[in-house]
């Protein structure tokens, strides 16, 4: 596929001349040293130590070892020649019990990395909530709990203060629906609560700390770039008689969040939803008080939309998937964009995640040709280059993930990396993916605007 000159030849003009192409990653998924410098206790430490809730017994204490090997990763970046790099920063080295004292040991390694991605020229965006909530805080109820939500703002407060003046571009959260419902409904996720009820006050407190990360980041660097990361998906029924099932998911998985966000309050239909399901006792959210929805809307700068799939409701027919079973769907990247530009007047969107699970191993040479991975990319590149056509703001791109590393529930089972890692010895080897990537990069930097 690398041989072809003519493969996606007219897609890198589509892409303006300073569009951010990026990886991306998440703390806990690569750094491990989970009790190094300081380091305090994550919910996802004590669920992935907790027998049963992870594949294989996986957790995160090493990973890809990132926090020790983070230079050798920046140069990966720039082999690949990206521009920027979505990561996380993990709360607990921070604040080891949530709030109180800061642990500088934990903000320094931060600030090195910022340090390290500017000097490579590669663009920092930082993600302040990748999921792992300090442990302490749990134990006073989590995210259900409304004090979390300050918690929440003093931490981003402290981030801010010390990075603000390096990082343009900041995520509050990612994918609040995934925290929210796979942790506190279908307990799949840390912290591992099955209770529909609490779930959607979590996803309240999440919307309202979103908020207040927000000012509290633009009150100690007003001149940067502040947005959300949420998770969609292309929802469609497969006959007329899963349409209301469609529209009920719609509601719940892509609606819930930005509907709020953009001013218009929860969804009116998924309330009704919720209520006949017995989650709430009225069509309404008890959690919410007064001038919260006010502080939810506050404008953002930017929406950052994570995409994997389609949602086909009532389909369960032979479909193209990856590894960890979802559907190859590019179709719906471009309808998704063009459905959020069309639908809510956000100023620019990034995709802060798009890629694949293939677990293809090194072959006996040595190379790993993930051609699969490189066709999934292919036909996402080109589906959100037909959105800028359309007229979308998109921005950036951020291929999810620069490594392979611990799929959460799925433990290191499930590949998604451009590169691949060893997990035995931290050998780090570029994917035949990786090196198409680049490619593609170089082609468009070379390509005519
Ligand atoms: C997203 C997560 C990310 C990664 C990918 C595969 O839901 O944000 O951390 O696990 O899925």
């Amino acid at each position: 596929m690398n041989d072809d000159p003519t493969a996606l030849r007219e897609v890198p003009t589509a892409f303006p001349s300073d569009f951010l192409w990026g990886t991306a990653t998440s703390a806990y998924q690569i750094e491990g040293a989970w009790n190094e410098d300081g380091r305090g206790e994550s919910i996802w430490d004590r669920f992935s130590h907790t027998p049963g809730r992870v594949k294989g017994g996986d957790t995160g204490d090493v990973a890809c070892d990132h926090y020790h090997r983070w230079r050798e990763d920046i140069a990966l970046m720039q082999a690949m020649g990206m521009r920027a790099y979505r990561f996380s920063i993990a709360w607990p080295r921070l604040f080891p019990q949530g709030d109180g004292a800061l642990n500088t040991k934990g903000l320094d390694f931060y600030d090195r990395l910022v340090d390290g991605l500017l000097e490579a020229g590669i663009e920092p965006f930082v993600t302040l909530y990748h999921w792992d909530l300090p442990q302490a805080l749990q134990e006073k109820g989590g995210w259900t709990n409304r004090e979390t939500v300050h918690a929440f703002a003093f931490y981003a407060h402290a981030v801010a203060q010390r990075l603000g003046d390096r990082v343009r571009y900041w995520i509050t959260h990612n994918e609040p629906w995934v925290i929210a419902f796979l942790g506190h409904h279908f307990g799949l996720h840390a912290p591992g609560i099955e209770d529909s009820g609490a779930s959607l006050t979590v996803a309240h407190h999440l919307l309202l700390s979103h908020a207040l990360a927000m000012e509290a980041i633009r009150s100690q660097a007003p001149h940067v770039q502040v947005g959300i990361t949420l998770d969609f998906s292309w929802i469609e029924a497969a006959t007329p008689d899963h349409r209301e099932e469609a529209r009920a998911m719609d509601a719940w998985r892509n609606r819930w969040f930005i509907d709020p966000l953009m001013g218009r309050g929860y969804p009116a239909d998924g309330l009704r939803d919720f209520h006949r399901l017995g989650w709430l006792d009225a069509p309404a959210l008890p959690c919410v008080e007064e001038g919260d929805m006010r502080l939810i809307a506050l404008p953002i700068d930017f929406l950052g939309v994570n995409y994997y799939t389609r949602t086909l409701i009532g389909g369960e027919g032979e479909r193209e998937r990856t590894d960890i079973g979802w559907e190859v769907y590019p179709e719906g990247l471009y309808k998704l964009l063009n459905r959020l530009a069309f639908e809510y007047p956000i100023p620019a969107f990034y995709i802060t995640e798009n890629g694949a699970s293939y677990n293809d191993a090194p072959g006996p040479d040595g190379e790993i040709r993930d051609t699969r991975r490189i066709a999934y990319l292919e036909s996402h590149f080109a589906a959100a280059a037909r959105a800028l056509r359309c007229g979308v703001p998109l921005k950036g791109y951020f291929v999810w993930s620069l490594l392979d590393n611990f799929e959460w529930a799925e433990g290191y089972s499930q590949r998604f990396g451009l590169v691949w890692v060893d997990f035995a010895t931290q050998e780090r080897r570029l994917k035949a993916s990786a090196r198409w990537y680049r490619d593609f990069v170089r082609r468009w930097r070379a390509s005519e605007r």
